[in-house]
């Protein structure tokens, strides 16, 4: 990528923060925020991605809050037990754990569900939420780019490999839900399926932006596969709004100023942040539904590309390539 091309993948990311951030701050004034009403969800297990901190550090204390067993998939081992054993104190549910995931390894990633697999438990919760933002130029344990490895592939990974639960767990009435964070830089990601690496030229923006447009683009073919295939599970995107957290620790240092004075008004808190990853994983007005873009706690439109068939189709085939995951698509849409 040339040196103007990333100054326009800046720019661009940019515009669609402050586009957000706007909107936020007019819904401040015009009423705020008001905290949704979940109903409990006893018995029922979910695993949060990330959830040592920030937006995933909130949606794991809500889902345990409602009763849910939850699983915390991160990869700094001693963060995740001092995470737990707060969340255990904070809401009295002893079923929060923490188990060792680092989404930048395919190994770490397999071995985690190994472990899951071997606790015979259903699973009827995944939320696909860790992330890194505007990171240096650099790669997984793999060798994908960061953002790409790590964002995207990692989830994927992640979620064919607890597929099979996913279905298992999942009945008539009462669905297995994946909830996927994207956010509103997808809006102006491009996916360049020649080049997902960035080895034309790296602009951490476009790097992240593209990461984030390839999650909707995977959740809904996901979403595809599933009710072709007639399982009892649904998948869907949450887009969490600007939200003040450490995400923002790679980003212009001007940047990183503007929020250190100003995030507690123009962001949303973490909590607010976790509201539609947790509305997309409990709420009863997504009973049955999938394929969705959630944002503050409503459908809205993803990038017109993102509805795009034979693109989705493409990027899952080439994931399925690059994790060395079975392409269930051919069997699925032949029969
Ligand atoms: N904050 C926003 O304004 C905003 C806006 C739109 C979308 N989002 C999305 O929301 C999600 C959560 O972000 P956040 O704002 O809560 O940021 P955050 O506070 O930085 O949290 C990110 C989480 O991801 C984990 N993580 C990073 N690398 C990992 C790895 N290799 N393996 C496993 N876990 C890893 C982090 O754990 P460690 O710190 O231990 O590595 C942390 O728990 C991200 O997907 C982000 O893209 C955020």
């Amino acid at each position: 990528m040339s040196p103007l091309s990333a100054a326009r993948a800046a720019l661009r990311v940019y515009a669609a923060g402050a586009a957000v951030i706007l909107a936020q701050l007019l819904r401040r004034c015009l009423g705020g925020f008001t905290e949704p009403v979940f109903p409990r969800q006893p018995g029922r297990v979910a695993i949060v991605t990330g959830g040592t901190q920030g937006i995933g550090l909130a949606t794991s204390k809500r889902l345990a809050l409602l009763g849910m067993h939850v699983i915390i998939a991160g990869n700094d081992a001693e963060k995740g037990r001092e995470v737990v054993r707060k969340l255990k104190e904070e809401t009295g549910n002893r079923e929060v754990e923490f188990s060792y995931c680092n989404l930048a390894s395919m190994r770490s990633i397999r071995e985690f569900v190994l472990r899951f697999q071997e606790k015979k438990l259903p699973l009827h919760v995944l939320v696909n939420n860790a992330g890194v933002m505007m990171v240096p130029q650099r790669e997984t344990e793999d060798g994908f780019e960061e953002h790409f490895g790590l964002n995207y592939l990692g989830h994927f990974l992640l979620t064919n490999l607890l597929l099979d639960t996913l279905r298992r767990s999942g009945r008539p009435g009462c669905k297995a839900r994946v909830v996927t964070v994207s956010s509103a830089t997808h809006y102006v990601g491009e996916l360049a399926l020649d080049d997902l690496q960035s080895r034309g030229g790296y602009s951490p923006h476009g790097a992240y932006a593209q990461s984030k447009l390839a999650l909707v683009l995977f959740t809904y073919h996901l979403q595809g596969l599933l009710a072709a295939q007639g399982s009892h599970v649904t998948a869907n995107v949450a887009d969490p709004g600007v939200v003040d957290t450490d995400l923002y620790k790679h980003v212009f240092w001007g940047t990183r100023l503007v929020k250190k004075l100003s995030g507690w008004w123009l962001f949303k808190t973490p909590d607010e942040g976790a509201w539609t990853s947790v509305y997309a994983a409990v709420s009863p007005d997504l009973e049955g539904v999938g394929g969705r873009y959630l944002y503050n706690e409503k459908e809205t439109r993803s990038l017109g590309l993102t509805y795009d068939l034979q693109l989705q189709q493409e990027l899952w085939a080439r994931s399925c390539q690059m994790t060395g995951i079975r392409d269930q698509t051919l069997d699925t849409f032949s029969e």
